[in-house]
């Protein structure tokens, strides 16, 4: 049963939002964030699982759905303060050709990728400037740096989170608030069971052979760029495996 109780940040430490913290990148860097002293709130569908990784990290855990206007508007009532804001909830579905686009897969990769980012920005905005120190770290992938066969729909959302964080970089320019995309490569988590509609053959082919990034080393990025001091910016990092060179080109060793 998870402990419950309601917490509270300490009056001087920092307050993070990890959003799509119930797995993977996100509850990795929920965790690191905590252990760099912040107050971490997580937020994801599975209330269940934040709830649990909340109670572990002495943070708060909430329900929260990125494609609905009135569950991020309850999720940010309930944020008590905000410094720093991970915008990590998306993923990809299906990899289909242009032609053949699914279009509910499309449109379900652009609400939670890129709708579902500015969602939050939109809604924590006034909480970061208040903050006299915020910063604002979108997750995006290497699908927003290089287009690629099958990377059609998931390509297009990421490119437009690329797209719309360095609008914002420009848009803040003068304000006490930091803006980072932070772009993976291939990493070991749900992605590709999302991807492939719960398909674990699929999902387990991608990684095969490979020595793909873990969630750690993403979380160890974003806590690096969020400690940097306050006059520093980190505008872009884009970090791949050792086995991976870009998209697609991939060294796999023999089974
Ligand atoms: N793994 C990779 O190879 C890779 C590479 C580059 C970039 N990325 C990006 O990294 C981010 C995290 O993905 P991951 O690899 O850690 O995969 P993951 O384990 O599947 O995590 C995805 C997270 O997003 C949350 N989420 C999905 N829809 C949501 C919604 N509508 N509202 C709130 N949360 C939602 C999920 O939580 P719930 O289901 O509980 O809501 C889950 O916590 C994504 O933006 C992904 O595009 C991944």
């Amino acid at each position: 049963m998870p402990d419950r109780t309601p917490r509270t940040p300490a009056p001087d430490q920092p307050v993070a939002v990890v959003t799509g913290a119930s797995s993977g990148i996100g509850e990795a860097t929920a965790r690191g964030l905590a252990d760099a002293g912040y107050f971490v709130v997580l937020g994801a569908r599975r209330v269940e699982l934040v709830e649990r990784i909340a109670a572990d990290l002495g943070g708060l855990g909430l329900a929260l759905d990125v494609t609905d206007e009135e569950s991020v508007a309850a999720f940010a009532a309930a944020v008590p303060r905000c410094h720093l804001l991970v915008n990590n909830a998306g993923g990809a579905l299906g990899t289909d050709a242009v032609a053949e686009a699914n279009l509910d897969d499309w449109q379900w990769m652009y609400d939670v990728n890129v709708l579902g980012t500015v969602r939050m920005i939109r809604a924590l905005m006034p909480t970061l400037e208040a903050s006299g120190d915020g910063q604002v770290i979108n997750i995006g992938s290497v699908a927003a740096r290089e287009p690629y066969r099958g990377g059609a729909g998931y390509n297009a959302a990421k490119h437009a989170v690329a797209a719309l964080t360095r609008v914002l970089r420009i848009e803040l320019l003068g304000k006490p608030i930091r803006v980072c995309e932070i772009d993976p490569g291939m990493v070991q988590t749900d992605f590709s069971l999302v991807r492939f509609k719960g398909d674990q053959a699929k999902a387990d082919a991608v990684y095969a052979g490979v020595d793909p990034l873990r969630p750690e080393d993403v979380a160890d990025a974003v806590v690096w760029a969020a400690t940097r001091p306050a006059r520093v910016n980190i505008d872009q990092i884009l970090m791949l495996a050792r086995d991976q060179s870009s998209a697609q080109v991939v060294h796999r060793r023999d089974a």
